[in-house]
């Protein structure tokens, strides 16, 4: 028989996202509407283990649905990666009764999440939240399309300056081990390239095309590059190839945080609030220990020891249709 859950935890955890806050709420607002009383977990994981909790009512998570970051706030926690950091949490959460969580964060967060439930009899929901989009189980992750679509706005904005001066670009997007942000802000640009950790960057490959692309006076060319690209991210592609194409004027942008940050997409927002929604129902019907994502728009429920060690995949259509329509 399972135990009656009647007091939940709700926490962030890791890199924000646009959309986190939608999620609060919808966890906050379920919660309540089941007749749960819901806490905030300040920071991650650290305010579990720093015991910087506090209780949760509607009007708590008003006006928040629009707002990028997390009223929550978030951390990277190191304690909570040792044994001893963690007692110390189950410990702040069992003298408040929270006996179900919801944690909103990437697969780091979820490996947390999974030590966390098998060592303590509390279980624990996780939701995708990162940008990076590199949970395998859901199609979307909260802040994903926020975060390209970010992107695509800057991408776009440097593709006009560097048509009027004829001029490439190379344009570095988030993504330390993964490229989906890359990919589809690349191929909704049209980018003549993209690179990805995922794949190995073949340099000769580029520098071949943008020399013949030089012969046919085709100057105005966007390389989209994720951070975490092996050669070493847009500074180290640009000097090699200035070095290799001395006549090409190329300059470099670093997108940065900004695609972290700001207000979630309609996208955004809704699958927020159909997981935090969810994540409540999983807890209050005995699921535990799932993390929910959306597959071909219907919910989809993965164990969270599968969920963190499996990553999406790189579709390879995608990155043909990148060579195919970039010429
Ligand atoms: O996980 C999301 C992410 O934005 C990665 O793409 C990026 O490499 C990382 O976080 C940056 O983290 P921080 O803000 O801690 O430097």
């Amino acid at each position: 028989m399972q135990k009656k859950i009647s007091r939940i935890g709700v926490l962030c955890s890791g890199g924000d996202s646009p959309g986190m806050n939608a999620c609060i709420r919808a966890v906050v607002r379920t919660g309540i509407y089941h007749e749960l009383e819901v806490f905030g977990v300040m920071r991650g994981y650290m305010g579990m283990v720093e015991d910087d909790i506090k209780p949760m009512d509607t009007r708590s998570v008003a006006n928040i649905i629009q707002r990028g970051g997390t009223i929550l706030k978030t951390a990277r926690c190191m304690e909570f990666m040792e044994y001893d950091g963690r007692k110390k949490a189950y410990e702040n959460l069992r003298k408040r009764g929270i006996d179900g969580l919801v944690i909103i964060g990437g697969d780091g967060s979820f490996r947390g999440a999974q030590t966390f439930s098998n060592e303590f009899d509390i279980p624990c929901i996780g939701l995708p939240g990162t940008i990076d989009k590199d949970i395998a189980g859901t199609d979307f992750t909260i802040g994903f399309d926020t975060a390209v679509n970010t992107a695509v706005e800057a991408i776009d904005k440097i593709r006009d300056t560097a048509d009027a001066h004829d001029r490439m670009f190379i344009i570095e997007v988030m993504g330390r081990d993964a490229g989906y942000i890359a990919l589809h802000s690349g191929i909704a640009t049209g980018a003549e390239n993209i690179l990805i950790p995922e794949k190995k960057t073949d340099i000769n490959y580029i520098i071949e095309s943008l020399l013949e692309k030089e012969k046919r006076k085709k100057l105005v060319n966007i390389i989209i590059v994720a951070e975490g690209e092996e050669f070493g991210g847009a500074n180290e592609l640009s000097k090699f190839i200035k070095n290799r194409i001395p006549s090409l004027e190329v300059r470099v942008a670093i997108l940065g945080h900004i695609q972290r940050g700001g207000s979630p997409t309609c996208m955004d927002r809704l699958i927020a609030s159909r997981m935090g929604y969810h994540a409540v129902e999983c807890l209050l019907e005995g699921r535990h220990n799932v993390f929910v994502g959306i597959v071909n728009n219907k919910m989809n429920y993965t164990p969270l020891n599968e969920a963190v060690k499996k990553k999406q995949r790189i579709n390879e259509e995608w990155m043909k249709i990148v060579k195919i329509l970039a010429t």
